[in-house]
């Protein structure tokens, strides 16, 4: 077994699905395409922070096909060193990969030019040409405003030739609302179809949010209770210790709402809420969770809390600063750092039941999770007030863990009941799993050519509808926004 065979089954000892797909692209180093992926944008904060690290730990886990050259364009006028030096610090290059190190910036190339440039695309273009016949992968590690310019010098000018294929990767913000939406996707699709587009929600790369899946579809117990009748409510969370860390102008353009909840939470939601697929298959998924969100109402504003938070009195560093303290943020701004809105999914299975999406910055842990809170017992024949709703709790980050609040007796001669758990806590039972990184299994998705884990523009246009209006009563109608204490 060659090594990037075993550093494949390593990583992928609980998916079938990668080895099948890296088994054709490793058939033969010899018969193998070439690969380029390119980072538009490579001078950026997401491509040292994200990028960089990630395109390393797949070169360097063997996780990526033999012959893959990676190129960064960008307007600075930079060396490859510059780019490495930049990213190193987030590369978490441990002793004894000095050399595998080596070889990945050897198969790096750094390339300087304008994003609205045909001529420099056509030198983006003949660097790309020099690796010969190759599949082709574009990042968009870019400011949204330069979407446009950038996708259509890589249409006009650096699409792959003969049978091989190009992939464009965007993140987002995808829009600010419906409308810039719209124009960003009529765009878009005008020069890519949507099997050459990979909209990256790193939500989605995340271990335990594929494991909901596996958990949900995967185990019969759970189906007849997934419903109004016996489902009380379902919360999706997501709390940051930190606050906008001098980034709060650039915040400041988007809020809460539109830098989590509209996208992260609302993909939680869909997946927790959805039918079964039929199959696994990307569109099966896709197609589920487009129908489950078109069941879901805009979100009134009656339903939503929003707060601001102020800076913590005697507190030391950033936590003694309030959002509105930073002085790249108008005095005035009414942009929410938290928010609280109950949602309701309007078919036979959920009908009346909210789902109560929060989230904030500057909070009092880092944390990401899904709460399924079950009804109260019928008929309860114990001691009244002693026996708790169950609760089953899927924890994201930090820590991936699966527990389910039950009752138990507590052992002894008397006859009390108390709340327990029932714990999967994944660092315990899958003591020497490696857990991917989102980015890595995106990336690599990417180059499989698996759309399962990305946004569909379909997706987009439900999440955007269901967002819009309370966004726009937000920009337009300045709300009361509560404050809250830094750490809170
Ligand atoms: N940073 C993150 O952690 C993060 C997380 C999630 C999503 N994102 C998204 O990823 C994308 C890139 O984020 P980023 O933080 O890396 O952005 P960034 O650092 O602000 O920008 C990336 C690069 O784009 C070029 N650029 C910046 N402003 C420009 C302008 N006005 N006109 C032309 N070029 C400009 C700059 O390169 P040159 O001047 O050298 O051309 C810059 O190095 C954005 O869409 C962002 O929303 C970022």
């Amino acid at each position: 077994m060659s090594v990037r065979q075993s550093s494949i089954d390593s990583l992928s000892c609980k998916h079938d699905f990668y080895s099948e797909f890296l088994g054709d692209i490793h058939a033969s180093e010899e018969t193998t395409v070439a690969h380029v992926f390119v980072t538009l944008g490579a001078s950026g904060d997401l491509a040292k922070k994200k990028i960089y690290p990630t395109l390393w730990w797949l070169y360097r886990d063997g996780l990526l096909p033999p012959k893959t050259h990676f190129i960064g364009y960008a307007r600075s006028k930079l060396q490859m060193a510059d780019i490495r030096e930049k990213a190193l610090p987030f590369m978490k290059v441990k002793n004894g990969e000095e050399e595998k190190l080596e070889a990945f910036f050897k198969v790096n190339q750094y390339i300087s030019g304008d994003y609205n440039s045909q001529a420099d695309f056509q030198k983006l273009n003949q660097l790309i040409a020099k690796i010969g016949s190759c599949n082709r992968i574009f990042y968009l590690a870019l400011p949204p405003n330069i979407f446009e310019p950038a996708t259509t010098q890589i249409k006009n000018v650096c699409m792959s030739q003969n049978d091989q294929w190009t992939r464009v990767i965007i993140e987002k913000p995808f829009g600010r609302d419906l409308e810039t939406y719209l124009a960003l996707r009529d765009h878009i699709s005008t020069l890519f179809t949507e099997e050459q587009i990979y909209r990256i929600d790193h939500y989605l790369g995340k271990e335990m949010v594929q494991n909901f899946m596996v958990l949900r579809f995967g185990n019969s117990i759970f189906n007849p209770i997934w419903n109004r009748n016996s489902i009380a409510s379902i919360v999706i969370s997501f709390k940051e210790p930190i606050g906008t860390q001098g980034r709060g102008g650039y915040f400041d353009q988007s809020g809460i709402i539109r830098d989590v909840m509209q996208n992260h939470l609302l993909q939680l939601l869909s997946i927790v809420a959805m039918e079964k697929p039929p199959s696994t298959n990307a569109e099966d998924i896709r197609n589920e969770k487009v129908r489950v969100l078109k069941c879901v109402p805009p979100v009134n504003i009656k339903n939503v809390v929003l707060g601001q938070y102020t800076g913590k009195p005697g507190a030391d560093g950033e936590a003694a600063l309030g959002y509105l303290d930073d002085p790249t943020v108008p005095k005035d701004s009414v942009t929410p750092t938290f928010a609280a809105a109950v949602l309701f999914v309007k078919n036979e299975r959920w009908d009346g039941v909210p789902f109560i999406l929060r989230c904030g910055k500057a909070l009092n842990e880092r944390k990401a999770e899904i709460r399924i809170q079950f009804r109260d017992v019928p008929g309860d024949i114990f001691q009244p007030g002693l026996v708790k709703r169950n609760e089953l709790v899927f924890r994201v980050q930090p820590k991936e863990a699966v527990y389910m609040k039950v009752m138990t007796k507590v052992p002894g001669m008397a006859f009390n009941c108390e709340e327990t758990e029932l714990d999967l806590t994944f660092e315990k039972r899958y003591e020497h799993a490696k857990f991917p990184d989102a980015y890595e299994r995106l990336i690599l998705d990417v180059f499989t050519g698996s759309q399962m884990n990305f946004v569909r523009s379909d997706e987009l246009y439900e999440a955007w509808r269901i967002f819009t209006p309370l966004l726009k009563s937000i920009d337009n109608e300045r709300p009361t926004i509560v404050p809250y204490e830094f750490g809170r």
